[in-house]
């Protein structure tokens, strides 16, 4: 079996792969392969182990040849994927759903506490030399009890914040179409939802309907002292609108995750922002949860080589 896995994942499921197939090709470099060197190297494979980092479209589908089994990647999103074509291919799709849920809602409460108490302004207050005295209105920010918490997208991300918010005494409410009330969450219109909540967390996938949601209209219906946490994709979000309402103070901070491109180009007119905050999509970036995705990666890997059904599958329709 021909397998190219296009980085170096943790030992977890690196290890289980390799004990299976010891000749796979990996791509050992930091940066992801360029489009060319992806392109060339998974001609004839009947595996591909990829990162959220590669585009895996049908010309890459078509470059690796009729032979290949499963392509399974390491994250729960697929927006990198061309489903349908792989679908169309009869090429079933692994992700690594459930093993990053729990550390993606902490991220998603540490950018609300950090954004809320200013704790990244604090600390560059502090480097900076300006500590010169206890300041009874220095970087006031937001309370958590009684404050009202709005999730966007109420799948197993959503809910994970929901079961946290529950221990700040917050009230919390949700706009999901498709979910139940779960964690004393209910259900609101989004509009609702935008007009009443202090915070707005962000957890629909990137599709189609999702793209740009956040919008110069979402924005405007936040409260000017709401923050809005976004640790889904980056695309969900009007950046430039993001900006504009940031500048003019309309809503109160944000905090980012991820972003669209990512990395975020350093002259991005959002760096230069007090009122928003951005980190290198590290919403899964614990040890124990990575070793584990990896490990769901190489098991879903595996069980397409063999011919037998993905653990994790996004397209089971491939098996009908
Ligand atoms: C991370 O963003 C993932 O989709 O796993």
């Amino acid at each position: 079996m021909k397998i190219f896995i296009t980085r170096i994942i943790p030992d977890r499921g690196l290890v289980l792969v390799k004990e299976h197939y010891p000749t796979c090709d990996i791509w050992s470099a930091d940066m992801p392969p360029s489009r060319e060197e992806l392109l060339q190297r998974v001609r004839g494979v009947d595996g591909l182990l990829c990162l959220l980092t590669e585009k895996i479209d049908a010309e890459l589908m078509d470059a690796a040849g009729p032979q290949l089994k499963v392509i399974s990647s390491m994250s729960v999103g697929v927006d990198h994927i061309d489903v349908a074509a792989a679908t169309a291919r009869g090429i079933p799709i692994g992700n690594t759903p459930g093993v990053l849920t729990d550390a993606t809602a902490d991220m998603a409460f540490a950018l609300l506490f950090a954004s809320a108490r200013r704790v990244v302004e604090g600390e560059k207050y502090v480097r900076d030399g300006k500590w010169e005295t206890w300041n009874p209105k220095l970087l006031l920010g937001a309370d958590f009890v009684g404050a009202t918490l709005g999730i966007v997208g109420f799948g197993r991300i959503g809910q994970a914040v929901a079961k946290r918010a529950q221990g700040f005494d917050m009230r919390v409410i949700y706009y999901d179409p498709t979910a139940q009330p779960a964690f004393d969450a209910q259900p609101a219109d989004l509009e609702t939802l935008l007009r009443e909540s202090d915070f707005v967390s962000i957890h629909v996938p990137l599709t189609e309907k999702t793209r740009r949601m956040v919008n110069a209209e979402f924005l405007a219906q936040m409260k000017s002292n709401s923050i809005l946490v976004n640790t889904s994709r980056g695309g969900v979000v009007d950046q430039a609108a993001l900006y504009d309402a940031l500048k003019a103070k309309k809503i109160f901070a944000a905090a980012l995750d991820v972003t669209d491109p990512e990395p975020l180009p350093t002259d991005n007119p959002l760096l230069e922002l007090e009122n928003c905050l951005i980190v290198p999509h590290l919403g899964s970036a614990s040890q124990h949860t990575r070793d584990m995705m990896s490990l769901l990666a190489a098991e879903n890997l595996i069980a397409g080589l063999k011919g037998e059904r993905l653990p994790n599958c996004v397209n089971p329709e491939v098996y009908k």
